[in-house]
């Protein structure tokens, strides 16, 4: 796509985005993930990873507050949801979720994990984290390779058959990446969301039904 044309369909979802009252444009490729991996289903214990400025959130609790009513069977269901966002940046609060302003690569962060969800397991981890970019793409994607790992070793407070999305840069040690992945989760896929800038390498990987 034309630089221009890229730039005007960015202002168009920025709009869009503002319109819906969503905080970022990104919101639009988690609702895409959504649709196509159905993520949400059953999720009410929910942590995101490098939320700033907070519209991974508001999907989030969008979708937590619809299962308290749509899952309110005999199978697993809660009565209450709890969601947790994370950045390094100031995350303007949102009612009923816990923000917190911390490094998550940090022993600090794992326990307040713990404290927050109080030794319970969770149903989904989402990751749009990403470092800040250099403009070198060899380092860069190895960057965030390596913060990558480091959020994988989160997904040990996933439950058993819980889900995970996470923001990779495609490129050098993204295909051992990906075996990790499969070594976690009993499915994994990809999916570079319609909203995502074509020239850029992010893609996201989601692990579906942790082993
Ligand atoms: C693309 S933004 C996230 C946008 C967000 N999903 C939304 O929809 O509003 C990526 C964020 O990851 C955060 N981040 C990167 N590494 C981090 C770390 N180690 N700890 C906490 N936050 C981190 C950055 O500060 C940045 O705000």
């Amino acid at each position: 796509m034309p630089k221009a044309a890229e730039e005007h369909k960015k202002d168009a979802v920025y709009k869009q985005a503002k319109r819906k009252g969503y905080r970022a444009r990104s919101a639009f490729k988690l609702l895409d993930l959504q649709k196509r991996f159905n993520i949400f289903k059953r999720s009410f214990y929910i942590l995101d990873l490098g939320s700033t400025p907070g519209s991974w959130l508001q999907v989030a609790k969008k979708f937590a507050e619809k299962n308290l009513l749509k899952y309110n069977d005999k199978y697993y269901h809660r009565d209450h949801y709890k969601i947790m966002g994370i950045d390094i940046k100031r995350i303007t609060p949102i009612e009923n979720i816990n923000t917190i302003r911390m490094d998550f690569t940090t022993p600090e962060f794992q326990i307040e994990v713990k404290k927050y969800f109080e030794g319970e397991k969770l149903d989904l981890i989402l990751s749009d984290a990403s470092i800040k970019k250099s403009g070198n793409k060899f380092s860069d994607q190895a960057m965030q390779i390596k913060l990558c790992y480091k959020i994988l070793e989160l997904t040990k407070f996933l439950k058993f058959k819980g889900n995970f999305v996470i923001k990779v840069f495609q490129g050098a040690d993204y295909d051992d990446f990906y075996k990790k992945m499969k070594q976690k989760f009993s499915i994994v896929k990809s999916l570079k969301p319609k909203s995502s800038n074509k020239k850029s390498n992010e893609i996201y990987l989601i692990g579906l039904k942790k082993k």
